[in-house]
């Protein structure tokens, strides 16, 4: 069963859009379903002070980026690159055919991370 986390970020998704001069891109296309995901964040000191993203993805992938997001604000981005995302989407309650929307979306995050310049 969902979780009511996933399911509040479902239908009110957090930080949804672009993001003006990020530190860090990363972008994903679903190797099965075809759907884009970028993620976009902003750095300092070696923490995500910003974090947002893009899709054209399912209502998985939205729920999913929408509470990474939030996730890793503030966190350190050795962290970040922590997140598992076979491990969140059991943890939230996905549906098994949605955990690989849940993947593509920390894989998006974790490309973002290192994407970023070592000095930030
Ligand atoms: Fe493609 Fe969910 S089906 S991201």
């Amino acid at each position: 069963m969902l979780s009511r986390l996933i399911r509040d970020h479902m239908t009110a998704p957090r930080n949804q859009g672009d993001m003006e001069a990020p530190d860090g891109v990363g972008q994903v296309v679903g190797p099965v379903c075809g759907d884009a995901i970028a993620m976009r964040i902003k750095v300092s000191e070696g923490r995500i002070v910003e974090a947002r993203f893009t899709t054209y993805g399912c209502w998985a992938a939205v729920a999913v980026c929408s509470l990474i997001t939030e996730t890793v604000r503030g966190g350190r981005l050795e962290a970040a690159l922590k997140l598992d995302g076979t491990e969140l989407a059991r943890r939230e309650g996905l549906p098994e055919d949605k955990t690989a929307c849940a993947e593509l979306a920390v894989e998006a995050l974790h490309r973002a991370v290192r994407d970023c310049r070592p000095e930030k």
